[in-house]
């Protein structure tokens, strides 16, 4: 039950709860996040020279920085000297970070520039330049999204995205319109739950958001968005219908986009909604919409797809909050604390050049609904505490998870035009099954 590594955990669609083990959680704080591309913050949040913030790889404390010659550096945050950490702080602006411990200094590209008493007390063997803070050998950028790995032989960022890559640049990251701009500041908090249940929850569960958020959905169905009349179908050209996108599927890192919607009718809930803000803000809209059709008409995509809500990025960045133009773009890194724990940072991003009572709304829209304190959250929550305590039980976790729904469509996707990926229905678990296929995959290498 415990090995996870000589069996393929999902047979059938089911999944054997060694996933989840203590045993399974050290080696993947090595085989997965030890190697893949990770989330570590915006470019919009690094602005200038100096500029740096706190962030993480997986349980490994990292520093992002921008240095003086305008290059952003992922740096272990772990003095060399005796392991304490460099940088105390969330975000500031510096030339330097001198540990609290003994004093040694870094500048902001890692090279150890002060060591005390160094004349007086080191020899000719010690070499400064060999004591700098540790690199994450590969960062690259991307759109501004900020990726880095610790695999110097990891393959480039953009292929890693793959299908993914249409998505962000086609739905979310809107460099036409001034692209995204990360929003000051960034919640924090534990969901008692492995990282891989939050991960898998945001590329594929549709099937929640009807039952444990079915109380929202009733209350505010109007204010919200129109998801409710969104049916889960089989026919792009059906009119309100959603769909999942498996991304790079079968092949490569995958990552699950959900919800992407099809219709006039969002178009008409976002200017509804416009208008309450005044005429920029409906123009604004209207601009947004037609910037994107016209490219997405370029690259042969037809039907042009609305956006889609919520989405992971292989393995645990999530993206929430891009099905309706006044939605700030949530930005989460489910953090993993242990094999039971999970702690969440989340950022929110709004458009650069959407006028401002917009961005305005689109930061409130993302705290009002998914946040600590939102009204999805809280819901989740408490779903995760009750399952948390069943994975560690003797008997509880004997008993394989269930990851069968839409099991049979595999054979054919859903014909879709010039869109990328393998489009299914909405209600699937199938971008669920990828993730921890890919999964097994890299624990297994
Ligand atoms: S631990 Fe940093 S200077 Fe000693
Ligand atoms: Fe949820």
């Amino acid at each position: 039950m415990q090995g996870h590594v000589d069996n393929d955990p999902l047979r059938g669609g089911t999944l054997d709860q060694g996933v989840f083990s203590e045993q399974t959680y050290t080696e993947e704080m090595e085989r997965v996040f030890g190697t893949a591309w990770q989330f570590v913050g915006h470019t919009s949040m690094l602005p200038e020279p100096g500029d740096y913030h706190s962030s993480y790889m997986g349980e490994d404390p990292v520093i992002v920085t921008r240095h003086l010659d305008g290059e952003i550096h992922v740096l272990l945050n772990k003095c060399r000297h005796r392991g304490n950490r460099v940088c105390l702080f969330d975000r500031g602006n510096t030339k330097s970070f001198t540990c609290s411990y003994h004093g040694w200094g870094y500048t902001t590209d890692g090279t150890l520039k002060a060591v005390p008493f160094l004349a007086d007390t080191y020899g000719d063997s010690f070499h400064k330049e060999l004591w700098g803070l540790v690199p994450a050998p590969r960062v690259s950028v991307f759109h501004g999204l900020i990726f880095a790995s610790w695999d110097a032989d990891a393959p480039e960022l953009r292929d890693y995205l793959g299908d993914a890559a249409w998505y962000l640049e086609h739905l979310m990251v809107d460099e036409a319109l001034g692209g995204l701009e990360v929003v000051a500041g960034v919640q924090r908090y534990r969901m008692p739950s492995n990282w891989k249940l939050l991960a898998e929850n945001f590329a594929g569960d549709q099937t929640h958001v009807m039952v444990t958020h079915a109380s929202v959905l009733h209350v505010r169905a109007a204010e919200i968005d129109p998801r409710l009349g969104a049916l889960p179908g089989r026919d792009v050209r059906a009119k309100g219908q959603s769909f999942a996108a498996a991304c790079n599927h079968g092949a490569g890192a995958p990552h699950g986009l959900l919800e992407i919607r099809v219709g006039d009718a969002y178009l008409e809930h976002d200017l509804a909604q416009a208008r309450t803000l005044g005429p920029d803000a409906e123009a604004w809209v209207r601009e947004r919409h037609e910037r994107r059709s016209a490219q997405l008409v370029g690259v042969g995509a037809d039907p042009v797809p609305y956006g889609f809500h919520i989405g992971n990025i292989f393995p645990n960045f999530s993206i929430v909050g891009l099905g309706t133009a006044l939605d700030g773009v949530g930005l989460l890194l489910w953090l993993p604390r242990g094999p039971y724990e999970t702690e969440v940072w989340q950022w929110c991003a709004v458009n650069r050049g959407a006028p401002a009572e917009v961005r305005r709304r689109q930061r409130e829209v993302l705290m009002e609904q998914q946040s600590v304190a939102g009204v999805f959250a809280p819901d989740d929550h408490e779903n995760f505490e009750r399952i948390q305590s069943n994975l560690k039980t003797a008997q509880a976790r004997r008993w394989d998870m269930n990851y069968q729904m839409g099991i049979d469509d595999e054979a054919g996707a859903i014909e879709h035009a010039g869109w990328a990926g393998r489009v299914t229905r909405s209600l699937s678990e199938e971008n669920q099954r990828e993730f921890y296929r890919y999964w097994h995959e890299l624990m297994a290498r």
